[in-house]
């Protein structure tokens, strides 16, 4: 069958049933994500994730977990690689879940990623910072080739301009 990169109008972000999660393994294997209950990833509950669905069929997941009334951590985001870079599969699940905190009144969120292009992208896109934190892995998780974790963390509770505009006068 030839696959082609989803049109964004065909692209449905929702929560996931019990159903979905076999097709959320099959995502998260292919990002070598799918190790869960262990030490990197001791649970991923379907309660706290968003999926996208192009035309019946899941090709993204990102998870969450809110730490404490006002902090909240991302769990895992993976898009199908048939999907990738093209139809902003990813950058819509991101919103989905920033939005989402942020409406429950979180203001700090972490991220841990561990591939270059992807820490440059929450940087740019979504006004991430490091932290200057770098969390070693404790079990293959992600990417073979890296052995920590980068830590990323992002103000929620400033709009996307204004941390623009912080961002273009620290240039
Ligand atoms: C990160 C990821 C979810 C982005 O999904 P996506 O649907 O491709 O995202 P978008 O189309 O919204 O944005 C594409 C971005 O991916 C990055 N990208 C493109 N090709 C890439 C590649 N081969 N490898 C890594 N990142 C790539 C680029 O930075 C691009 O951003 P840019 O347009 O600003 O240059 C997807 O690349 C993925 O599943 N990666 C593997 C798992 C992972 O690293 N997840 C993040 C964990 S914190």
């Amino acid at each position: 069958m030839e696959m082609s990169v989803a049109r964004a109008e065909d692209v449905l972000i929702r929560r996931p049933t019990i159903a979905d999660w076999g097709r959320i393994l099959e995502i998260l294997e292919q990002a070598n994500f799918h190790h869960i209950g262990g030490a990197e990833m001791p649970s991923f509950p379907l309660a706290d994730c968003f999926v996208a669905e192009n035309v019946g069929r899941v090709i993204g997941v990102a998870g969450y977990r809110v730490l404490s009334r006002t902090t909240a951590k991302t769990t895992l985001l993976a898009v199908d690689p048939e999907h990738r870079a093209g139809g902003r599969v990813g950058e819509r699940l991101q919103r989905a879940r920033m939005d989402h905190l942020r409406a429950l009144g979180i203001r700090t969120l972490t991220t841990n990623a561990d591939d270059p292009r992807v820490i440059l992208w929450y940087e740019r896109r979504f006004g991430y910072r490091r932290t200057g934190a770098r969390v070693p892995k404790v079990e293959s998780f992600g990417r073979g080739d890296a052995e920590e974790w980068t830590t990323l963390e992002l103000d929620l509770s400033m709009p996307a301009t204004a941390r623009n505009r912080r961002k273009r006068r620290a240039v």
